[in-house]
């Protein structure tokens, strides 16, 4: 069975035949109607979404198929104490897909494990958010027209934000892109990325001043700074409102910038810069929904499979992160990669 955790889940001629596809969905969307009919998408946001949650129904909607949704676990079994393996081993057996965001941090890895059907990651806690970068990178392809050799810029909250984490990994399998990672220290990347990026000898700089970088960038990707991952309010209050966007900034920039953004914003692009040919955000997200009908087709093009034997459960915790999904799922076995923890990629020590 073929998830979708990471980007990695895709070689790199699958991501072009997946972007391949999107171009033609865009191009022909009548040819697609169809596709899916019959089968049904299990839709389970145990966070708030706008895009995601509503671009993956959509989608799943102009294939032809349906969707059952949970979009608050409060009004879910979740409410009475129900572990996420069980609701994944329910919702696989109604499910032909199913789609997942989760708070703890390798909750959709930990899913993929009692599910009959094709598991994708829509967000992982502040760890990886790999459809995001399906769609930043058909913005990219398509605005730009290529990705390789992109000199892109990651500004604001890169300690929390799961879609430069997921975009910086999925660049580096492209050649010569250059990052520049514009963040107080504070909220930098964290080390297991900063690790990759030296282990893979990627080009990357660690700054802090956004107007001193902008003219060097063929791409900017705003992030805000996530109010809800942080243990102490203080600690946000310090930080919001850190790096602002505006047009009489975007005077020293490149005139083919693309300025992109996961969304949502709350302040850190004024919303003069909307009008500007350069800003691209709501196009970025428009496309979203297109290489996710894309991605849904792929992953439904598989037989189904029984579910997995449940062996192996329990044990002693040995990941330490708390925002890990193994501290709230104290059943799954501990299951380490490259030293690390599976889930969450951070080292055991920690
Ligand atoms: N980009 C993104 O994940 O937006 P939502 O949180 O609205 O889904």
């Amino acid at each position: 069975m073929r998830h979708f955790i990471d980007f990695s889940d895709l070689t790199m001629p699958e991501w072009e035949e997946l972007y391949r596809r999107c171009e033609d969905i865009l191009a022909h969307p009548e040819d697609y109607r169809d596709v899916a009919r019959g089968r049904a998408m299990g839709s389970l946001f145990y966070e708030p979404s706008t895009r995601t949650s509503f671009s993956f129904q959509a989608a799943m909607l102009r294939l032809g198929g349906g969707v059952f949704a949970m979009s608050d676990p409060g009004v879910t079994s979740v409410a009475k104490g129900e572990s996420l393996k069980d609701t994944v081993i329910m919702c696989s057996g109604y499910a032909d897909v199913i789609v997942i965001r989760h708070p703890g941090e390798g909750a959709a890895l930990a899913a993929s494990r009692y599910s009959r059907v094709p598991v994708v990651n829509a967000g992982d806690g502040g760890h990886l958010h790999p459809t995001q970068t399906l769609t930043d990178l058909a913005a990219i392809s398509r605005l730009r027209g290529h990705v390789p050799g992109l000199r892109i810029g990651f500004c604001g909250d890169l300690k929390h934000g799961r879609t430069v984490h997921s975009l910086i990994r999925a660049l580096s399998a492209f050649p010569g892109c250059s990052f520049f990672l514009i963040s107080p220290r504070e909220l930098a990347i964290p080390g297991y990325l900063r690790d990759f990026l030296g282990r893979s000898g990627q080009r990357y700089a660690e700054v802090t001043s956004l107007e001193d970088t902008l003219p060097e960038l063929d791409a900017l990707y705003m992030t805000r700074v996530q109010r809800e991952r942080f243990a102490d309010p203080a600690e946000y209050e310090r930080h919001k409102g850190v790096y602002v966007l505006t047009g009489d900034k975007l005077r020293a920039a490149r005139r083919e910038l693309l300025i992109l953004h996961p969304l949502p914003r709350v302040d850190e692009i004024s919303p003069e810069v909307d009008g500007d040919p350069r800003a691209a955000y709501f196009e970025q997200a428009r496309l979203g929904m297109y290489i996710r009908m894309a991605l849904l087709m792929r992953l439904l093009d598989q037989p189904p499979s029984p579910l997995p034997p449940l062996t192996g459960e329990g044990g002693p915790r040995l990941c330490r992160n708390p925002n890990c999904i193994t501290a709230r799922e104290r059943y799954l076995p501990a299951l380490e990669a490259h030293g690390a923890c599976a889930y969450c990629e951070r080292p055991f020590a920690l």
